[in-house]
């Protein structure tokens, strides 16, 4: 790759990110408490309309101690896309409980929420909404499934700062809701390619007093506040320290300006690359706000070529992309495990194999957005 190629994603932290983390730095306030956490805690939880934040160390277990906090267990079954990171079924598995795999739709790329209903079982415990690349999943009729079946929902929000959904379409009283309020329990990463990083760092939502104590207590080793090395439940340490909090606040000052720059990359790229044969870009549905966390494209026949070789002739061009996940049916880890053998979901397996995407992080210029989209012409023409 050229030096002076594209990156698909490069953070951009400001002034502020400089005087938070120096005042930790001043302070000594560097580890897992201090002003920070709990201020970042407050104001994600009530950004996004909620109660209690919970921050933990990264994405991953941002899940897995929700699936810990719903008391899974062997024999009881999660519903998830397939078309995710694997974060989500480790999240089942850690648990000892096993995930259960719908296809995604073809145009958002999101679970496919009409194939859900015929994977619920005696065994299902919960589904598992993630909302893909900035757009989010149809929540609905997840809410009504949830609602009828007694289970519980956790939301993995991580590619969605800031998205929102129009709830309740078809009832007197359709709401514009935010991604992360929707879950028993959301959940968010601030993985350095979010809308706001802290680094590595992720956090719990809930409405649930119960269900947040349950979540603050397991991600500190299940301390007790009376006597602290006395622990009645098995916990993990899952801290995220001050320093990072630190990170994400400054950004949440900005956050609006943060989504407004995603939306406009976005909406820039869909401007230009519109029409192109061959090529099937994001949507946004009319009941979507979709913040294109990353702009995802895939290939169609007519463009005589795979993700792979579309990437590396980008590549050639100093233009740098990421394929699309592979679906965890498709892990070797998990066939080892016996786990989704001759499955078949076949939307997930044509947008793993024919999408990628493209540069799309904040500091992405207006040149640097024109030369990919040159490069993305070329290549296709
Ligand atoms: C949908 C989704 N869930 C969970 C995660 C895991 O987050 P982390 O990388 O912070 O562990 C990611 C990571 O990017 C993700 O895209």
């Amino acid at each position: 790759m050229a030096m002076d190629h594209i990156p698909v994603n490069e953070p951009l932290l400001g002034s502020r990110e400089l005087e938070y983390v120096s005042e930790c730095v001043r302070t000594g306030w560097i580890s897992s408490a201090g002003r920070f956490i709990e201020e970042f805690e407050q104001k994600w939880a009530s950004y996004c309309g909620r109660r209690h934040g919970i921050a933990v160390s990264n994405g991953t277990v941002a899940l897995q101690v929700s699936a810990a906090c719903l008391g899974l267990k062997p024999g009881y079954e999660v519903i998830m896309p397939t078309f995710t990171i694997i974060s989500c079924a480790l999240a089942a598995i850690y648990n000892g409980a096993v995930p259960v795999l719908v296809d995604s739709d073809p145009r958002t790329w999101c679970i496919d929420v009409n194939q859900i209903e015929a994977k619920i079982t005696p065994r299902t415990r919960a589904i598992m909404p993630v909302h893909i690349y900035g757009h989010p999943v149809d929540m609905d009729p997840i809410l009504e499934l949830a609602e009828k079946h007694g289970l519980s929902i956790i939301e993995d929000a991580a590619e969605v700062h800031g998205a929102e959904y129009l709830a309740g379409r078809g009832t007197t009283h359709p709401a514009w809701r935010r991604c992360g309020s929707f879950g028993t329990l959301s959940c968010f990463s601030f993985y350095a390619n979010k809308l706001i990083t802290t680094g590595e760092g992720g956090m719990v939502l809930t409405d649930d007093p119960a269900l947040a104590e349950k979540a603050r207590s397991m991600r500190n080793l299940c301390f007790q506040a009376e006597r602290r090395f006395h622990h009645e439940e098995l916990g993990f340490n899952f801290r995220l320290t001050n320093l990072q909090a630190a990170l994400g606040l400054a950004q949440l000052e900005r956050f609006e300006e943060i989504v407004a720059r995603k939306r406009w990359i976005g909406q820039e790229y869909n401007r230009r690359l519109a029409g192109l044969k061959g090529l099937q870009l994001p949507v946004e549905e009319p009941w979507a706000r979709n913040v294109y966390w990353m702009y995802g494209v895939v290939l169609d026949e007519a463009a005589g070529m795979d993700a792979a070789v579309f990437g590396s002739r980008l590549k050639e061009r100093g233009v740098e992309t990421r394929p699309f996940f592979l679906g965890l049916h498709e892990q070797p880890a998990f066939h080892q495990q016996g786990l989704f053998l001759g499955e078949r979901y076949p939307v997930a397996e044509r947008i793993a194999r024919q999408g990628l995407y493209l540069p799309s992080g904040l500091a992405l210029t207006a040149e640097q957005l024109d030369e990919v989209c040159a490069a993305v012409h070329e290549v296709l023409s």
